[in-house]
């Protein structure tokens, strides 16, 4: 299936979804993204699919929000738009979202890299917040998840000077979970989802909810929920399958349920 602005190729177990205007570096416009939120909607939805990669092209994973889409509004009509509260419905997804970056993720192209689960970076990939460069600030999350993700003073930098950072750093600084060659990004990304796919998914929802939660709750909060998730999977027929595959010494067989 290939839709307006994304391509869509499906692997047993996981999904991939591409950016698709090579011609303005993946400028993320608004038509762009509702395709987006479609598509991981429709895969979070189909049982068959236990992760999803994100990616773009060789020279971008996305250069941010659409400049010219923006450029000529005004605040009330930007008020209104609410443009990012489509891009929120992004981290309501449930199944592993994997970004794999090659080429710049800047701006919103870096806020959607950072609302995936997990990041692998080509050695060509860029990421920086440069919306200081044309008089706003970072509005999809950056601020939060870059500070969350390398801490105050790094992600100080980074939004105040607009700066770019190389793969490397962004993984001194982790930022991303690994960095590789461009040519074998794509396979990489493949092994992971795969390696996802294999596992429980009930199991993997609850994990992906309970890592989460760390953002945005107490520690006392954090274990209450984790603990809860914990028990609850002791109600599902994979905790059954699991445990007693382990001592059978078998590969378990997983439901999903
Ligand atoms: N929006 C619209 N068009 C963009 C774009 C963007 N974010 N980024 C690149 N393009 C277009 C360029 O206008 C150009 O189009 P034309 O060929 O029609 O002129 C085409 O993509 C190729 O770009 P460049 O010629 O500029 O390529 P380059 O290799 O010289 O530079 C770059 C690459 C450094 C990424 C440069 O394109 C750039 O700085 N882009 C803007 C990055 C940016 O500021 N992103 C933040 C956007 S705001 C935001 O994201 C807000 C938010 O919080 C969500």
């Amino acid at each position: 299936m290939s839709i307006t602005h994304l391509l869509l190729t499906r692997e047993p177990g996981y999904a991939t979804v591409q950016f698709n205007r090579p011609e303005v570096l993946n400028a993320l416009n608004r038509a762009m993204i509702a395709d987006l939120i479609e598509t991981l909607e429709e895969l979070d939805a189909d049982d068959s699919v236990r992760a999803i990669i994100l990616t773009g092209g060789e020279k971008a994973f996305a250069a941010g929000a659409d400049i010219t889409e923006m450029a000529g509004a005004g605040s009330v009509e930007m008020y209104l738009r609410d443009q990012f509260a489509q891009w929120d419905r992004l981290r309501r997804i449930k199944k592993p979202l994997i970004a794999a970056v090659a080429g710049v993720a800047l701006g919103g192209g870096c806020e959607i890299a950072m609302t995936c689960d997990l990041i692998l970076a080509a050695e060509t990939a860029r990421f920086g917040q440069p919306e200081i460069n044309l008089g706003v600030i970072p509005g999809a999350g950056g601020p939060q998840r870059l500070t969350r993700a390398v801490g105050k003073y790094k992600a100080m930098e980074m939004v105040l000077t607009g700066a770019m950072i190389t793969a490397r750093e962004a993984f001194q600084w982790g930022l991303v979970n690994r960095v590789v060659p461009a040519e074998i990004l794509a396979g990489e990304a493949a092994v992971l989802a795969k390696t996802i796919a294999s596992k429980p998914p009930l199991a993997v929802r609850l994990a992906k909810e309970a890592v989460l939660k760390a953002f945005d709750t107490t520690m006392e909060g954090g274990l209450e929920f984790e603990r809860k998730n914990f028990y609850l999977l002791f109600a599902s027929e994979d905790q059954k399958e699991g445990m007693k595959a382990f001592t059978e010494k078998r590969k378990a067989e997983w439901k999903g349920r």
